[in-house]
Parts: structure tokens; C-alpha cells; sequence
């Protein structure tokens, strides 16, 4: 008897300390400051497209660490994230990482486009625009848009106002002067700073706004097909 109790005091840090990631998308964090991450981001973890919550479902589990972190160190800021991500102990934040890396990928039906039209956001998407040294966007997130290792998250599955906000988050707005008429509008900095090398501030930068709404339809538009589950679109580098 004496052995049971002491084994399961000796149990009972640990058990705090384990935290679950289902319990924290369903009921939220043990801070309440951290609610259920569902509420935003859907049930079924496919985020929610007209509010601009984004899918986490399937996605890259230290990709979805690696944003948490950001958004605590205010490299990545956001009204909404940014104060749950801060109610997340480090052990919330990789158990409901693992949990939603864990949940069904995008499944993308693989109609690839012969010839994009010059221009357009397919154009963008698929062969870039080297002239201003924009690579093609397939080139780092895989065919399709599916992500690529744990670095390169999907924009298939995501919706055209989340990519478009991540775009211009990472583009900042520039100053407006004054006119006789209106008042001088002071620059807003860029409120996306994380990305590896400013590999993708350099990409949201070069763009035009015409370019970032075209380049977020494509991909929002490539859907998610109930068809049986293709792993082979899925590549793994690490
Ligand atoms: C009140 C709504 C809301 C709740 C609740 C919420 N989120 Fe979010 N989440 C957002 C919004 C809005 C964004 C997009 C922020 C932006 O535009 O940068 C986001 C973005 C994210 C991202 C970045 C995804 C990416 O593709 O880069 C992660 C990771 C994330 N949330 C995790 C969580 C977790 C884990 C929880 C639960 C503990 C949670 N969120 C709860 C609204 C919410
Ligand atoms: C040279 C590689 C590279 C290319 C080319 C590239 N990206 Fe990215 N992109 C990244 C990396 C790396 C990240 C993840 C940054 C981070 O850690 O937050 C990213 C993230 C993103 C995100 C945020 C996704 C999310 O879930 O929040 C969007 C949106 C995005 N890229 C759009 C594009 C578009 C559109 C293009 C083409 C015009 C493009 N990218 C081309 C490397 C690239």
C-alpha cells in the first residue's frame, strides 16, 4: 500500500507537467488567457476562411512550434495571437503543436496548369517573376502548395485573406505625405518579421497589391478534394 502512495506522488509532477494538446484545442490552455483554439481555428482545425483563422491542421508541427515562439518574442504580431501564444507554457505550446501536426494534411487535387496566363496569380505561383528576382512561390512551398518539411508551410488549404493578410503583414505600408487636402499618414512597419533570411519579406515586397490578392486567389483556389488521401504530394525533407 505504502508503495502505491509513494509511486504515484512520485507521479503527480509529472502528470501537471504532460500537458495535452486534444484538452487544449478543446477546453484551452490551463491559463485562461489561452482559450480553445478551436473556437477560431474550427473543430476539424481547417481554420475559419471569411475571419482570416488559419488552418493548423496538418501542418508542419515545429512550423506551428516555431510560430507560437514568434508570436511570444513579437517577431510575428498579432492583437488575437499574440496574447494567447504568451498564456502557452513551453511544454501547451509542443503538445498542441504535435497534436495539430497530427490531424489530416490538406489533400489537394493535383490539376496542374499547363500554361499559366502571363500575369495572372497561377503565373506568380508557378514560374515566379525572376526579372525582380521573385522565385516561383512552388519553388520553396512544394507542388501545389502542400509545404515542404517542416520550414516551408502549405498555402494550399489556407484561405485567399489569411495568405493576403500574411503578405502584407510582411510588407509593412509605406508613408503617405500630406496634401493640401488630407493629413501626412505615417508608415506602418512590416508586423511579420520571422521569416528565415527575410526570404519571404523580400517576396511580399516586390510584389504589387494586384499581385498579392492574384498570388492568395490561386492558392486559396486550389481547395481541398474529398477524394482518397495522395501522400505522394506530400515531400519530406527532414
Ligand atoms: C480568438 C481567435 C483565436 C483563437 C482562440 C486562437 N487563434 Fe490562433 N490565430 C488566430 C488568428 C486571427 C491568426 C492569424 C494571425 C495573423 O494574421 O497573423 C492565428 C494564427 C495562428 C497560428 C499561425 C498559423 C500559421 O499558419 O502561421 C498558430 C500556430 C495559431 N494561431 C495557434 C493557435 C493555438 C495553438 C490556439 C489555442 C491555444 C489558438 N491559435 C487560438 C486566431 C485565434
Ligand atoms: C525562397 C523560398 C520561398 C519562396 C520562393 C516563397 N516562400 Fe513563402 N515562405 C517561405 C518560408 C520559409 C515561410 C515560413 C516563414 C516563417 O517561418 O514564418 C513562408 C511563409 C509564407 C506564408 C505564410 C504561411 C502561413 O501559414 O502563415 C505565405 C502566405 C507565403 N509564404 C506566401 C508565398 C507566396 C505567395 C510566394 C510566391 C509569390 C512565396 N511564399 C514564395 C519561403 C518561401
Amino acid at each position: 500500500m505504502k508503495k502505491h502512495v509513494l509511486g504515484l506522488a512520485a507521479l503527480l509532477p509529472l502528470l501537471a507537467l504532460a500537458a495535452d494538446g486534444m484538452d487544449i484545442m478543446q477546453k484551452g490552455g490551463a491559463n485562461p488567457s489561452a482559450p480553445p483554439c478551436m473556437t477560431c481555428h474550427g473543430a476539424d482545425g481547417k481554420g475559419m476562411a471569411a475571419s482570416g483563422f488559419p488552418r493548423l491542421a496538418g501542418l508542419p508541427e515545429a512550423y506551428i512550434a516555431k510560430q507560437l515562439a514568434d508570436f511570444k518574442a513579437g517577431r510575428r504580431k498579432n492583437p488575437v495571437m499574440q496574447p494567447i501564444a504568451e498564456a502557452l507554457s513551453d511544454e501547451e505550446v509542443a503538445a498542441v503543436a504535435r497534436a495539430y501536426a497530427g490531424m489530416p494534411k490538406v489533400n489537394v487535387k493535383a490539376e496542374p496548369i499547363e500554361r499559366p496566363e502571363p500575369g495572372t496569380g497561377a503565373w506568380l505561383a508557378l514560374r515566379g517573376a525572376w526579372e525582380r528576382n521573385i522565385p516561383e512561390c512552388v519553388l520553396c512551398h512544394g507542388p501545389n502548395g502542400v509545404g515542404v518539411g517542416s520550414v516551408f508551410p502549405p498555402l494550399a488549404g489556407q484561405s485567399a485573406l489569411y495568405i493576403e493578410n500574411q503578405l502584407n503583414a510582411w510588407r509593412g505600408t509605406p508613408a503617405i505625405p500630406a496634401t493640401r487636402k488630407t493629413k501626412a499618414v505615417p508608415a506602418v512597419p512590416p508586423t511579420r518579421a520571422n521569416d528565415p533570411n527575410g526570404l519571404m519579406a523580400h517576396i511580399a515586397q516586390s510584389l504589387t497589391p494586384a499581385e498579392v490578392k492574384a498570388v492568395a486567389e490561386y492558392f486559396a483556389g486550389l481547395g481541398e478534394t474529398e477524394e482518397p488521401f495522395d501522400a505522394s504530394q506530400h515531400h519530406r525533407l527532414r
